[in-house]
């Protein structure tokens, strides 16, 4: 037998290569987890409990592109954030042809879980279309179950705000404007009335479409969903119940006709910050960040929080999450998607710590980095 033909025998019975164990983020790298392969968490939220983290994503199908959901939501537990134990299929999709609003072939993205300490249950969020509608239903929906890691039983979606205005809307906007239907999109004129409640007026009775989104719980327990909406021009603010698996009615817009999508949220010092993307699809764009000293707004627009090289593209990715690093005060992860869209199970992940300086998000791109970033003197968070 020649040697490069044994060696790739045996290479092949030894099975997938055990996993070196991690020490550093390699942003932009191949992230291997526990059995050697690249973690398949596409979307991702983290969710810190008892101990663990635990990342959940949507799964991708090798050779499939687009982005029709076939398997679910795959989930994997760390200690460290560097290590990935691969915990199996978090919420699957249900059959084909079965009838659910999940079924096989559905779009099912962004996941974000949290957990409720009224109820004890984790709950699962996640940005929904209807199999074969494209991107017109624009649902969000949610999933629950007992364990951090599943399974999670779907329970229903949503079109939020339903028969509700948002907070501060005018009562001159409640009426159409005359001639509003035929104004020429991306016009002067049309952004106006963008701004001032076109789409929330056209939404009003069916509830508003919910694309992009991601959830945040405050220090007082409210979890509030923050999805882009209005065919992706305005984001929305909306309010959970206790339960966190419905809304209260209470939202707000936030930069209306501001084109964002991808929002991401956190809290230092008592100040909110969002961080969002523009809208071109897979393709990378500048990210956006926002601040506001009330979860209500009013949001001021900070710019571009990334510097440095591709900072016009926010490294060739584009936000999911934020999160805060567990035991170490004002630390912060920066969680991003490199998309792949010819092969998204090759998606890669940019995590890059999220830094504040003169009150204002930054991020710098590190081919390679550590928690032990936070240890060094950094400016204090102030109220
Ligand atoms: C960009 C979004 O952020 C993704 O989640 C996905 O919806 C794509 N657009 C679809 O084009």
């Amino acid at each position: 037998m020649k040697k490069p033909f044994l060696f790739a025998v045996l290479l092949a019975l030894a099975g997938p290569a055990a996993a070196q164990k991690l020490t550093a983020f390699h942003p932009g790298a191949v992230w291997p987890d526990n059995h050697g392969t690249h973690l398949n968490a596409h979307g991702a939220g983290v969710l810190f409990d008892k101990g663990r983290y635990y990342l959940f994503g949507e799964h991708k199908i090798a050779g499939l592109t687009g982005n029709r959901a076939q398997v679910g939501v795959h989930c994997y537990s760390s200690r460290d954030l560097y290590n990935w134990r691969d915990e199996g299929i978090a919420l699957a999709v249900a059959p084909a042809g079965s009838g659910s609003e999940i079924e096989q072939g559905c779009v099912l993205e962004r996941p974000k879980v949290v957990f409720n300490k009224k109820t004890g249950q984790y709950v699962m969020w996640f940005h929904l279309e209807l199999k074969g509608r494209g991107y017109a239903a624009a649902r969000t929906a949610v999933a629950v179950s007992g364990k951090a890691t599943g399974p999670y039983r779907y329970v229903r979606s949503y079109r939020p705000g339903a028969g509700q205005w948002p907070l501060g809307f005018q009562e001159a906007w409640k009426q159409p404007l005359p001639g509003e239907k035929d104004l020429k999109w991306w016009t002067p004129d049309w952004y106006r009335a963008v701004a001032e409640g076109l789409f929330v007026r056209r939404d009003f009775a069916q509830g508003q479409m919910a694309r992009d989104m991601t959830i945040f719980v405050d220090d007082d327990g409210k979890a509030y969903h923050v999805s882009a909406s209005e065919d992706n021009l305005t984001l929305h603010l909306a309010e959970l119940t206790t339960d966190y698996q419905d809304f209260t009615g209470r939202w707000n817009t936030i930069a209306p006709a501001g084109h964002n999508e991808a929002p991401a949220l956190c809290k230092r010092g008592g100040k909110y910050y969002l961080l969002t993307s523009g809208c071109t699809g897979w393709a990378p764009n500048a990210a956006r960040s926002f601040v506001a000293s009330s979860i209500w707004g009013p949001w001021q627009a900070l710019g571009n929080p990334a510097v440095g090289p591709d900072a016009d593209s926010t490294f060739h990715s584009q936000s999911t999450a934020i999160l805060p690093v567990a035991g170490r005060p004002d630390a912060f992860l920066f969680m991003a998607d490199r998309w792949v869209p010819k092969n998204p199970i090759d998606g890669r992940y940019i995590w890059l710590p999220l830094t504040f300086e003169d009150g204002r998000p930054r991020l710098r791109w590190a081919d390679t980095w550590t928690l032990g970033v936070f240890d060094q003197p950094r400016p204090a968070a102030t109220q």
